[in-house]
C-alpha cells in the first residue's frame, strides 16, 4: 500500500556473499543431457555458485550480514531484529534466523525465517515496514539466503540447470529523508503451490527410505506453467505498485526483476516500457538464487555507481506458493 502518513522506510547497508565454487554450463554438460547453448539462449545463465559440503544456507547468510553491517557502518549490536527469507533453512526447527543471530554474536533480539519462495526478500521488506513505522523496531536485518543446490535433483535437467546458492542482505531503518520505499503490493495464491516445491521432507510426505528413492526431497518445478504465471504476476504487481505510488512507467529509472529467467526479465522490461540498459540483470554469473538475487542486484548496482539519489527503482518478484510482490523505492 501507499502509507498515507508518507513515513517510510530506508536501505542503509546492502552486501551479499556467494560460495567459491563456480558451476559452469560446460560442467554440467557432463553431468546431464544438456548444452552450454540450450541454457544460455533458454535461461540466460552463464554459470552458479554452489555451497561446500559444510556450508548450510546460514553460513552464506552469516558472510553477506556481515558485509552489510559494514556497508552500513554498523556494530552487529546496533541491529534489534533479525528476519530471515529462505526456502531451503539450514533446519525445519530453529529458524535460520536463529542460527544467524548465533553466528553473528547478535544481542538477545528477535529473529525468525519467511517462507515466500523467491518471493521472501520483498515479503520482508514490507513486513519490516510496518515493524519499523509502527515504533516496534529501529533497525533491522533482512537477510535472504538460498542454498538450492542441496535441493536440487541433479539427474534431472529441467531443474538442475536453473539454481545457485547465495545469500544478500540489507538494513533498513526509518528514513528521515526522501528516499525510502514507496509503495507496495504483494499477494499470493496456494492453489498453484505445487507447480515449484519440495514434497518431501515436511510433514506431508516426512523422510523415509522410500521418499529418498523417489528423489521427493529434492525441488520440483513445472517450468512452463510456471514461466507464464511469472510474467502474468510479476506484470500485474509492477503496474498496481507503480499506481500506488502515483508513478507511471516512464518514472522507472531501473528495474530489478527477480532473476529466475533472463526470458522472463525481458518480458517483464518490454511490458513495463523499460529500456534493456535499465533493467537490470546479473543472472549469467549466479543463475537463479531465489531470494538472495534481488538484494544482490541492488548492492552490485550501488556499486557500480549506477544508482543516483532520487532514481526510482522497481523491484518486482514472483516465486513458490505461488507468490509474488513488487516495491517502489526512490534511492
Ligand atoms: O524462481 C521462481 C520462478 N521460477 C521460474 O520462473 C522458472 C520459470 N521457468 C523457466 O525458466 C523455463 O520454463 C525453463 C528454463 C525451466 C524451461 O524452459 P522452457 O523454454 O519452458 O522449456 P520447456 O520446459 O518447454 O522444454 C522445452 C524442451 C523440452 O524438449 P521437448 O519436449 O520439446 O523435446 C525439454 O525436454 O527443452 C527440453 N529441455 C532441455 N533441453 C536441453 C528441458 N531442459 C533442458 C536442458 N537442456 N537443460
Amino acid at each position: 500500500m501507499e502509507r498515507k502518513d508518507k513515513r517510510k522506510i530506508k536501505i542503509t547497508g546492502t552486501g551479499f556473499y556467494v560460495p567459491d565454487k563456480v558451476l559452469t554450463n560446460f560442467d554440467l554438460e557432463k553431468m546431464v543431457n544438456t548444452s552450454d547453448e540450450w541454457i544460455f539462449t533458454r535461461t540466460g545463465i552463464k554459470e552458479r555458485r554452489i555451497a561446500s559440503k559444510d556450508q548450510a544456507t546460514s553460513d552464506l547468510a552469516i558472510e553477506a550480514s556481515k558485509l552489510t553491517l559494514k556497508d552500513a557502518g554498523l556494530k552487529v549490536k546496533d541491529i534489534d531484529l533479525i528476519i530471515t527469507a529462505t526456502s531451503t533453512p539450514d533446519t525445519i526447527f530453529p529458524s535460520t534466523a536463529c542460527w544467524i543471530q548465533k553466528g553473528l554474536g547478535a544481542d538477545i533480539i528477535p529473529a525468525f525465517d519467511i517462507s515466500a519462495g523467491c518471493t521472501g526478500f520483498l515479503y520482508g521488506m514490507i513486513l519490516a515496514e510496518s515493524m519499523i513505522l509502527n515504533g516496534q523496531h529501529k533497525r533491522i536485518l533482512l537477510v535472504g539466503g538460498e542454498a538450492l543446490t542441496k535441493v536440487t535433483n541433479w539427474k534431472n535437467r529441467n531443474t538442475c540447470i536453473l539454481f545457485g546458492d547465495a545469500a544478500g542482505a540489507a538494513i533498513l531503518e526509518e528514513s528521515h529523508d526522501d528516499s525510502g520505499m514507496l509503495s507496495y503490493y504483494w499477494k499470493a495464491d496456494g492453489n498453484l503451490g505445487d507447480l515449484l516445491y519440495q514434497p518431501a521432507g515436511g510433514t506431508r510426505i516426512p523422510a523415509s527410505t522410500q521418499s529418498l528413492a523417489q528423489d521427493l526431497h529434492c525441488l520440483q518445478m513445472k517450468g512452463n506453467e510456471v514461466f507464464k504465471h511469472a510474467v502474468k504476476r510479476m506484470e500485474e504487481a509492477a503496474l498496481e505498485v507503480l499506481e500506488r505510488a502515483g508513478l507511471k512507467k516512464e518514472d522507472i529509472d531501473f528495474l530489478i526483476p527477480h532473476q529466475a529467467n533472463k526470458r522472463i526479465i525481458e518480458a517483464i522490461g518490454r511490458r513495463l516500457r523499460v529500456p534493456p540498459e535499465k533493467v537490470y540483470s546479473n543472472i549469467h554469473k549466479y543463475g537463479n538464487v531465489s531470494v538472495a538475487s534481488i538484494p544482490i542486484c541492488l548492492h552490485e548496482l550501488s556499486q557500480e555507481g549506477k544508482l543516483k539519489k532520487g532514481d526510482i527503482v522497481l523491484m518486482d518478484a514472483f516465486g513458490a506458493g505461488f507468490t509474488w510482490a513488487a516495491v517502489t523505492y526512490r534511492w
